[in-house]
């Protein structure tokens, strides 16, 4: 069963606030390098070649990491706009090639 429209928008409203507040490295589930997700993305048999999407990736470095890994096709999604524009920032001119 999907949200409905009013929870979809307290949960937007709510990361939009999380993501206003604080920087990225300042949230209480920071990482600097998401290494399990790497590990598994490697256990899953993805390569360079895969296709990935991050969904929630919020304004986390693992994108940074499989496009340092030489992964091409990768997308981050959010509900949040506040998180994408913060990861958009820190990647620089790599962010043109983040779908
Ligand atoms: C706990 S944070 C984790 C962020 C990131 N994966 C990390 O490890 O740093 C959860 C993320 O999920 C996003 N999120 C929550 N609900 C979502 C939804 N329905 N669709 C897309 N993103 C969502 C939030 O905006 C937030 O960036």
């Amino acid at each position: 069963m999907g949200q409905s429209a009013d929870q979809s928008k307290s949960t937007k409203a709510h990361w939009e606030a999380v993501f206003r507040k604080k920087q990225g490295n300042e949230v209480s589930w920071y990482q600097p390098h998401l290494r399990l997700s790497m590990r598994l993305f490697a256990r899953a048999g993805a390569s360079a070649k895969s296709r990935v999407i991050d969904i929630g990736g919020g304004d986390s470095t693992l994108v940074d990491d499989l496009l340092a890994k030489g992964v091409q096709e990768v997308t981050v999604l959010d509900i949040s706009s506040e998180a994408l524009s913060m990861a958009r920032k820190r990647l620089g001119a790599s962010a043109g090639s983040v779908g």
